[in-house]
């Protein structure tokens, strides 16, 4: 397994039948769907389907459908032909046929336009590729599809936003995986083995949790779920201080028992959005540390980072490319940056931001297509 992190320990009644229901769906060839809030191990439950099946020998691909405009989403599937658009220099091989014999893991497919979700039917239909650009008759390949979506697919059928038929394609066989806040059994073991795995990794010494703690760590809503359990142990470490556990040390997030939905939604502070912004304008800190790390670790809010890319919009004159260099993160980060961005709907339109800006320094958000597919 790739994923060093993986905790296949199954303890506990839901991770149990988790896994009854991975093995099946590893034993047969079907389409899986993987559905779960974000952060509760979809990618991971998908990897652990393509090598527990008859396909591991076979490469696993994946793509992930959200944020991307449909002409890249569909050259990144279906590969393009030399010169089928400006900057197509080479031909290249879409992720469909790379994963020729083996699996091929499409995150995020609620978030398909229907232009996309018609294409990926014919494929399922016809199991056919047609590369952009491409004359000659189209190519057989054989993938296994495992889906994963943390929307409520239903109601997207409901308001004619995802097809039915490509639905129910994709359903075959169907893998839920409920909320930690739903299994709080699992909480304690998984921590417990995040730390011994994140210990070993920082030379760190092994310490016990407070009563306390275990109860707060219960009780928590754990809105990131495996994810944000993920960084609880990770910072639990790295700051470790002597003795046993406290929840003094634990995030403030989790200090309040049963914590409400999501915190993201609480009240954004200027100040301390300010305060982030300052940190990579004059201390030269880069974004992934001074605002996606305290995000990811729940200690910021969606409003705040919005706060923040408005202040580099303002900087940047609407331009996201310049930005970069204003957050002090390489150009390669850019399609990383806006995946984020998009992600967790903090990018903001460029438009307004603009009007003050010299005409060269006009660009749009979107990267051409071949700019993005090499900045893989
Ligand atoms: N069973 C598990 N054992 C160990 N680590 C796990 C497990 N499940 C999830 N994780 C870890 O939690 C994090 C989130 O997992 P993953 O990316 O698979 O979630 P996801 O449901 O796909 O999230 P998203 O919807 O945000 O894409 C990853 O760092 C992953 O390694
Ligand atoms: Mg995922």
């Amino acid at each position: 397994m790739s994923d060093m992190l993986l905790c296949i320990a199954a303890t506990t009644p839901a991770v149990r039948s988790l896994y009854r229901q991975v093995d099946r769906a590893a034993r047969s060839d079907a389409k899986v769907l993987i559905t779960g809030e974000s952060g509760t191990g979809k990618e991971v439950m998908a990897r652990l389907i393509h090598e527990r099946s008859q396909r591991r020998t076979s490469p696993l691909t994946t793509i992930n459908c959200a944020g991307i405009p449909d002409s890249l989403l569909e050259s990144e599937l279906f590969g393009y032909r030399r010169g089928s658009f400006t900057g197509a220099v080479r031909d290249k091989q879409g992720v469909l046929e790379k994963a020729h014999g083996g699996t091929l893991f499409m995150d995020e497919v609620g978030e398909m336009s229907l232009r996309m979700q018609g294409l990926l039917l014919r494929f399922l239909e016809t199991g056919e590729i047609q590369p952009l650009g491409s004359e000659s008759a189209g190519r057989d390949v054989d993938v296994r599809v495992i889906a994963a979506t943390n929307r409520q697919l239903e109601h997207d059928v409901n308001s004619q936003s995802f097809r039915l038929d490509l639905y129910y394609r994709l359903k075959v066989v169907h893998v839920h995986i409920p909320p930690l806040r739903e299994r709080t059994d699992d909480i304690l073991p998984l921590l417990e083995h995040f730390m011994t795995v994140y210990c070993e990794r920082y030379q760190a010494p092994k310490r016990v949790i407070s009563a306390q703690a275990i109860e707060c760590l219960r009780n928590c809503s754990w809105p990131g779920n495996i994810r944000q359990l993920k960084n609880v142990a990770e910072r639990l470490v790295v700051c470790a201080e002597d003795g046993p556990i406290t929840v003094e040390e634990l995030p403030l997030d989790l200090h309040g028992v049963a914590a409400e939905a999501d915190d993201r939604t609480a009240p954004t502070q200027p100040a301390r959005a300010d305060a982030l912004f300052d940190r990579m304008i004059n201390g030269g800190e880069s974004f992934w540390l001074a605002v996606y790390g305290p995000f990811m670790l729940r200690d910021l809010t969606r409003d705040d980072v919005r706060l923040i890319v408005r202040k580099g919009l303002v900087k940047s004159h609407g331009n996201y490319m310049r930005m970069l260099q204003t957050f002090n993160m390489p150009a390669d980060d850019y399609k990383r940056f806006l995946n984020f961005l998009r992600k967790h709907q903090c990018q903001l339109s460029f438009q307004p931001f603009r009007s003050e800006a010299p005409a060269r320094l006009a660009q749009p958000i979107e990267t051409p297509p071949s700019r993005l597919a090499e900045a893989e």
